[in-house]
Formats: structure tokens, C-alpha cells, sequence
């Protein structure tokens, strides 16, 4: 099995790459975001709670999300792998996806950790929420995500690098530019 983690800053392409690792991969994709998301629009209790955390650009806790993930990994059984968008984004969410894996018989194949400036990335949020109209792309709510991935999620890099899993893409150029080599390095460990 193929299990990507695509990791990033908010704003720095994670989502838009999955869609091209999907394809060319034949992976599931899991976006932990547009779960969140799509439980708000369904105006579940999940969502209800989600909502209160998102629309402040904190991260929902750690054991609402782990569980959402066991249910959602189930529903995709039949693909060549996964691809973890946004997903894990503590250290505690990363030790319970490696566990979830191993009872599985299954590992991270690879994190593509994808570096892109801040500027650029509150440049892309506001850009994406005036044309998209999502809650969470103005701009003090921006700067919240940003602070909570580097104080939050940004530790996990080192975890990574230390297991030999991490590849640093530089996340700027065009979507087929960094596509390339993304898919280069997935290769390596295909
Ligand atoms: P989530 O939905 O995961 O949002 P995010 O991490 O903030 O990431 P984005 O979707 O904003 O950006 P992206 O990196 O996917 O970039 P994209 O491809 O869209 O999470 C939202 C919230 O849900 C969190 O704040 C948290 O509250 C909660 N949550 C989610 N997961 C959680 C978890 N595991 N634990 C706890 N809470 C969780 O691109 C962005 C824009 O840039 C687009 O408009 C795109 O067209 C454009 N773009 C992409 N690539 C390029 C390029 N190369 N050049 C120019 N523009 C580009």
C-alpha cells in the first residue's frame, strides 16, 4: 500500500496536489478539512462542535479527529493506498495514524512536505476566500492557521525527517511544476 502524507501550511497546495496524486496513484483521498466541512454543511452535532473550532482557526481536539479517521479509513478499502490530507497535525495524531497503520500491517510510505513563504500563502487564503467565499480565508483567521501550524503541526517535520519519511518540495511555480517533482520522490518509495 501506498500511504502519503501530503503536509504543509495552510494555503500551500496540499489539497491541490492530492487531486493529481489521486489520479496518477489510484489512491483514496482523505482531507480531514473537508470532512470537518462537509459535517458542518450537514449540520451534524460533529460539525456543530468543528464549527466553533475552524471558524477561529484552532485545530478540532485531537480524539474527535482520531475518530473521525477510523471510520473514514474503513470506507476505503479498495484503492492502491492513501493520501492523508491534513492529516496528522499533532504529534499525538501522528502516533495514533502510525498505530491505526500497523494494526493493519501497513506503514507511511512517504510525507511530501510542501515549503511555500508565508506571504505567498495569506496571499493564495484571501485570493481563494473572496473567489470561494470559505469562513476560515480572512485574514485574522488566516494568521491564527498559520500560528497554530507552526507551534502545532510544524514539530511533526522533525519527526519525520528523523524516520527518513520526510521530502521537502518547494511548493512554489506552477501546480504541473511541483507535481514533477512530488511524483519523483513517490516514486522512489513506490
Ligand atoms: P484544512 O481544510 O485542512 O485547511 P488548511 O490546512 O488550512 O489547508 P487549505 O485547504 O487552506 O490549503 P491547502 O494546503 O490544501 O492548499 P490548497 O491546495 O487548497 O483545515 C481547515 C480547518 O479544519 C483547520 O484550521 C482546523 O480547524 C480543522 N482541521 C482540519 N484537519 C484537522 C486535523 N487533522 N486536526 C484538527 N483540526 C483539523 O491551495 C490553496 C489556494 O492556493 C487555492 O486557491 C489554490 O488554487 C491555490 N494554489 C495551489 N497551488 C498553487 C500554486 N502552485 N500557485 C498558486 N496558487 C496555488
Amino acid at each position: 500500500m501506498l500511504n502519503i502524507i501530503i503536509f504543509g501550511a495552510p494555503g500551500s497546495g496540499k489539497g491541490t496536489q492530492s487531486e493529481n496524486l489521486i489520479t496518477r496513484y489510484n489512491l483514496a483521498h482523505i482531507s480531514t478539512g473537508d470532512v470537518l466541512r462537509a459535517e458542518i454543511k450537514n449540520g451534524t452535532e460533529l460539525g456543530k462542535l468543528a464549527e466553533e473550532y475552524i471558524s477561529k482557526g484552532q485545530l478540532v481536539p485531537d480524539d474527535v479527529v482520531i475518530g473521525m479517521l477510523a471510520n473514514v479509513l474503513d470506507s476505503k478499502k479498495d484503492k492502491a493506498g492513501v493520501i492523508f490530507d491534513g492529516f496528522p497535525r499533532t504529534i499525538a495524531q501522528g502516533e495514533a495514524l502510525e498505530k491505526i497503520l500497523k494494526e493493519r500491517g501497513e506503514e507511511i510510505s512517504i510525507v511530501i512536505n510542501l515549503d511555500v513563504e508565508e506571504p505567498e500563502l495569506i496571499d493564495r487564503l484571501i485570493k481563494r476566500g473572496q473567489q470561494s467565499g470559505r469562513s476560515d480565508d480572512n485574514l485574522e483567521t488566516i494568521k491564527s492557521r498559520l500560528d497554530v501550524y507552526k507551534n502545532q503541526t510544524s514539530p511533526l517535520k522533525d519527526h519525520y525527517m528523523n524516520s527518513g519519511k520526510l521530502a521537502t518540495i518547494k511548493g512554489v511555480g506552477t501546480i504541473d511544476q511541483i507535481f514533477d517533482l512530488i511524483a519523483e520522490a513517490v516514486d522512489k518509495v513506490k
